[in-house]
């Protein structure tokens, strides 16, 4: 393919010479590219570097980069234009994550200046591929092996914030036409059992009260126990949820197929799995969901809805949708609206489809004008928040559990989640991150609510 030629910005400024001190990591996409940009500083932290306040003042600047969309992926290459500063000099500069992986060794091509392309399977490696650009070679490395990077990594330290995430399972063997995520990411890989137990064991040792199980398909989760037998996602979370200090649990994202009758009992049974279900449904046409190779149909979506409302009546329900699918006529579009006036979700994200290079949806024909999907993304996302508005609102009044996570912009305030994950701003001096309060709420906003302490949890 013909690139255009390459802007002035990307012509290489003098990079700061040696083994570098000081880092920074910056994360692009998903929940799981949070994590392993957390894991990639941990892994830094552990060979002796600091990381810096910023970019502009660390030695190696990791952009850890989302491929799934096209602005997504544009993106890193003004970021690496940026990172030149105004002395002429530059970091040391490596691209991580799902462009890393994607576009390889064209990404120096394009952009002379980055040093080192690590893809998402491979970052244990980074101190290596460092050690190769101080020398001047060659540091790129986006091979998936079989075994896993987790085992490489050090153990998790203390973590700043009383959440944390887990990965728990990588890649996507689903193949939806239009995502790149099987490719980036590759087959679908759970780990093992008793890594997944020991990391939840050492954050909880370090303070963690509320984990989020982390996977492209996490609720593809499978395993064996410690006792030889075959475990589902739902065991998973029971043999989490007994552990003493954790109070919460989440996951996310899921698969409509993947949702078996245990994980949804496991919605009923554990108490400590938090009333938020994350799943993609894409589209409310039959006709759409088949192009998009989903395996799945609204009546079969909306059956499983049912049956997860019944075990946990409270259920928050998010989803993913995608407006503008080659083909997507007037028709497909308004059976998207009216599944999610059916819904109802507490929230939920919408994209415009992004033709993706190698996936089979971007070779199919009728590709929808920019100007059609802009005028559906723009009703669909109105719908959509009005019914946060509407699911927010519905708190008011009522008194809710939350669990303080950071402090908020005054003196005393505190900021904590509902179990529905709604952050909600709270006056409470005397409480500490990690707390679990009861909280009036009084007031609500689209983004979060606002409410009176009542009491303190027992732990
Ligand atoms: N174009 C637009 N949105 C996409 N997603 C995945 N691939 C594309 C694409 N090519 C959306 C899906 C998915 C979410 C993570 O991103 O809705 O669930
Ligand atoms: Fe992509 Fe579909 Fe896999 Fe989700 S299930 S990561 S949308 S291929």
């Amino acid at each position: 393919m013909n690139r255009p030629l390459l802007p002035s910005k990307h012509v290489p400024a003098v990079r700061i010479s040696g083994t570098p001190a000081t880092f920074h990591v910056k994360s692009f996409g998903c929940q799981m590219n949070v994590y392993d940009g957390e894991r990639m500083a941990e892994m830094l932290g552990a060979q002796g570097m600091t990381a810096a306040t910023g970019a502009d003042s660390a030695d190696l600047v990791v952009l850890n980069t989302c491929h799934i969309r096209e602005k997504a992926a544009e993106k890193v290459y003004s970021d690496i234009g940026r990172l030149r500063r105004e002395d002429g000099t530059r970091p040391m500069i490596a691209v991580a994550g799902c462009v890393a992986q994607a576009e390889g060794s064209e990404i120096s091509r394009r952009a002379p200046s980055v040093d080192i392309v690590v893809g998402p399977q491979a970052y244990h490696n980074l101190p290596a591929l460092i050690g190769k650009a101080v020398r001047g070679e060659v540091a790129l490395d986006t091979d998936m092996p079989a075994a896993s990077k987790f085992g490489s990594l050090p153990d998790r330290p203390k973590q700043p914030r009383p959440m944390a995430f887990l990965t728990i399972q990588e890649g996507c063997d689903k193949f939806c036409t239009y995502c790149v995520v099987p490719y980036t990411r590759g087959a679908e890989i759970s780990r093992p059992w008793s890594a997944i137990l020991d990391e939840a064991q050492a954050l909880v040792d370090g303070g963690v009260r509320e984990i989020t199980l982390l996977g492209q398909n996490v609720n593809a989760w499978q395993g064996t126990d410690p006792a030889g037998r075959t475990q589902g996602f739902d065991g998973l979370i029971r043999a989490l949820a007994a552990l003493p200090d954790l109070a919460r649990i989440r996951y996310t994202t899921s698969h409509p197929n993947d949702m078996t009758e245990g994980l949804i009992a496991a919605h009923a049974e554990v108490p400590k799995l938090m009333p938020f279900l994350h799943l993609p449904v894409q589209s409310g046409s039959d006709r759409i969901l088949k192009a998009m190779n989903r395996n799945h149909s609204v009546e079969s979506y909306l059956a499983i809805l049912e049956k997860v409302r019944a075990a946990r009546p409270d259920i928050a329900l998010s989803g993913d949708f995608i407006v503008g699918f080659p083909g997507e006529t007037d028709a497909d579009f308004e059976a998207t609206m009216a599944l999610v006036r059916d819904v109802g979700y507490a929230m939920a994200y919408s994209f415009k489809y992004s033709a993706r290079p190698g996936t089979p949806a971007a070779d199919m024909a009728d590709h929808i004008p920019a100007t059609v999907m802009d005028a559906r993304l723009q009703r669909l996302q109105a719908q959509l928040n009005a019914d946060q508005i509407a699911f927010n609102s519905r708190a008011v009044g009522q008194c809710v559990p939350i669990l303080l996570e950071r402090e908020g912009r005054y003196p005393g305030q505190r900021i904590g989640k509902t179990p529905w994950l709604q952050s909600v701003h709270v006056t409470a001096p005397d409480y500490a991150l990690g707390d679990m309060i009861d909280v009036d709420i009084t007031a609500t906003g689209p983004n979060s609510l606002a409410g009176d302490l009542k009491k303190r949890i027992a732990a």
